[in-house]
Parts: structure tokens; C-alpha cells; sequence
């Protein structure tokens, strides 16, 4: 009786260990991480090669974008800008800073840069204006033609009229002697720096269109246009997207990895991992 009892006993344990032992294995792997990729940030919808953090998205965009309390964030050497659109099927984006001055609001202002290795770059109708120049600034060096002074002028003269000029001490209408504007098709190269403190202004603007008014510069459209390379869409990508997931990159040599909805990552898609 005894050794029928502890064989069935002993039967059991041994029939349901390999069980258990599996489901328990199953189980901690699968908590680990959450996904950390999501597919808008605020209200901006964000598509590859975008990503919202780290792992998101490509990892040459990564170095510059985040998401951020649902503000889309780009960093270069500068500072820290919004971007408020971006234009999927043109392969460009709007940022804002919070410095920039505008018609209605003036102020001084940090130096804006880009950098030359990033895939962005400026796009041709970005027009740069320097505000509250120095007279003495080296922009205005007549031997170096900095400053655009054809249709320059008028842009000058749109930005002095506005009522925020006088955030950098000036009047409305003032005289435009302390205004620029810097083409940055001269000194573009292939990054971009705009130095306030070595050019001596105490501000700036960056215009990307007119709204289809260059006579009010209220209607403006103000920030700056940036494009970014879009060849980084592959068919690994384009696979990971069928099955639901989002592309990213994981390991150290940051190759491609498929963001699964439940936050797995897989190295091709997620079809069958939820
Ligand atoms: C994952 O998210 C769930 C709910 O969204 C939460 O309960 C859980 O603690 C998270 N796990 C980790 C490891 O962050
Ligand atoms: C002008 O700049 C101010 C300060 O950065 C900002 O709050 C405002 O939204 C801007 N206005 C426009 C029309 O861009
Ligand atoms: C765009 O990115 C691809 C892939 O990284 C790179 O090979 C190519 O040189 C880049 N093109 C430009 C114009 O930067
Ligand atoms: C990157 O590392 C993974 C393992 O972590 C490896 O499977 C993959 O082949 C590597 N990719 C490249 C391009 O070196
Ligand atoms: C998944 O992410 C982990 C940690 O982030 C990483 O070590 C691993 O290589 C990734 N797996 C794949 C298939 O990319």
C-alpha cells in the first residue's frame, strides 16, 4: 500500500515537472520590456525613419529625435527644437524654436545649427533674417555680400514693421540698417551654423513660406524647413509594418529589430508574437 501510494505520488511529480517547468521559463521571458515604440507622439503621427525613443525608428535618426510629453523633439549642437509636421510624402519637416522671433513676438534669440553628418538638411526656400544686428557685424562686411539686399530688403522691411520688433528694442518701421538677410545657399556647405553672438545680432527669424502674401508678414509662415534623406526604407522594414509592428533597432550594432504591439522584439516581423 505504501509503495503503490508513493509511486503515484512520485509518478505525478515527475509527469507534471516538465510541465510547470516550461510555463514558469514562459512566463519571466515574456515580462521583461514593454514596448517603448509608439506610432504618434502628442498628436504627430510618427512613421519610419522617425521614432519615438530609443530603438525607435532608424538609429542615424535616433541621435536627433524623441519623443518627449507628446512633443516630437529634435537636438542638435544648439539646443532643443519642436517639430511640429512633418511631410511624409516630401520627405520634409516644420521646427519650431522656442527663441526664433516671429512678427508677433520678438525676443533675443540662442544660434541655430545643423549638423553636417545628420540626413537633414535645409531646404532651398528657407530664408534665414538676422534681427537687432550690430552695426559693426561682419555680416554686413561689404566685402563678403552676406546679406541678400534685393528682395532681402523688402523681407527687412516686412519684419520692422511688425509690432513685436519692439521685444529687441526697436520701434515699428525703424530703419533696416541693423536687419539681414543671410542666404544660407552662401555659407550652407553641408552643415549649418548660425552664430548670433560671432555675427552680433540679438535675434533671429526663419520664414519657409509667405502664405501667399509677401506684403503682410503676419500671414508669414514661420520655422524652419528641414529634409531628410529617405532612403532608408527597407523591404525588412516594410515586412515588420505588414505584421503590425514597428521598425527599430536593438543590439550594439544597432541592426534592424521589429517592435512588436506587445513590446517584443523580433528580428523579422510579428507575425504569430502578438
Ligand atoms: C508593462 O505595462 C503594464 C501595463 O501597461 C504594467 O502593468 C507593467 O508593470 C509593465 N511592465 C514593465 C516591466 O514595465
Ligand atoms: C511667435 O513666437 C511666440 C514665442 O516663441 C510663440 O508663442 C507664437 O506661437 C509664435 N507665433 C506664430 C504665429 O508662430
Ligand atoms: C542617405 O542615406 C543612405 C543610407 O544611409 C546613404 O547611403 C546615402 O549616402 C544618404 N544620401 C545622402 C544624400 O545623404
Ligand atoms: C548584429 O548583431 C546580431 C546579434 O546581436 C547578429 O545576429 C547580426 O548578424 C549583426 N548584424 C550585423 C549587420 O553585423
Ligand atoms: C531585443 O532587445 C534586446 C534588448 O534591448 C536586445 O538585446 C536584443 O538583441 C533584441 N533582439 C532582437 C532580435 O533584435
Amino acid at each position: 500500500m505504501s509503495f503503490s501510494t508513493d509511486s503515484w505520488l512520485l509518478t505525478h511529480i515527475l509527469l507534471f515537472l516538465p510541465l510547470f517547468h516550461p510555463l514558469f521559463a514562459a512566463t519571466t521571458h515574456t515580462t521583461p520590456k514593454n514596448a517603448t515604440c509608439h506610432s504618434t507622439c502628442g498628436t504627430l503621427p510618427v512613421k519610419f525613419p522617425f521614432g519615438t525613443g530609443f530603438g525607435c525608428g532608424h538609429a542615424d535618426f535616433a541621435r536627433y529625435i524623441r519623443c518627449s510629453s507628446g512633443t516630437l523633439q529634435f537636438s542638435t549642437g544648439t539646443g532643443v527644437y519642436t517639430i511640429s509636421s512633418i511631410d511624409y510624402p516630401s520627405n520634409t519637416l516644420i521646427l519650431t524654436d522656442p527663441l526664433m522671433s516671429n512678427c508677433s513676438s520678438m525676443q533675443n534669440s540662442g544660434s541655430f545649427s545643423l549638423d553636417s553628418s545628420s540626413p537633414f538638411s535645409l531646404v532651398a526656400e528657407d530664408t534665414f533674417v538676422l534681427l537687432g544686428c550690430s552695426t559693426t557685424s561682419p555680416v554686413f562686411d561689404q566685402n563678403e555680400e552676406l546679406c541678400n539686399t534685393g528682395s532681402g530688403l523688402h523681407i527687412c522691411r516686412g519684419m520692422y514693421s511688425c509690432t513685436g520688433v519692439t521685444g529687441i528694442g526697436l520701434t515699428p518701421n525703424a530703419p533696416i540698417s541693423t536687419c539681414c538677410v543671410y542666404d544660407p545657399q552662401i555659407v550652407l556647405g553641408s552643415g549649418f551654423t548660425l552664430d548670433l553672438p560671432k555675427l552680433q545680432c540679438s535675434s533671429y527669424t526663419a520664414i519657409y513660406g509667405y502664405g501667399g502674401d509677401e506684403g503682410d508678414p503676419m500671414k508669414w509662415q514661420f520655422g524652419i524647413s528641414l529634409q531628410y534623406n529617405d532612403s532608408y526604407y527597407t523591404e525588412a522594414c516594410k515586412n515588420c509594418e505588414d505584421s503590425g509592428g514597428l521598425c527599430g533597432f536593438a543590439g550594439l550594432n544597432e541592426s534592424f529589430a521589429c517592435i512588436c504591439r506587445n513590446g517584443v522584439n523580433t528580428s523579422n516581423n510579428c507575425f504569430g508574437r502578438g
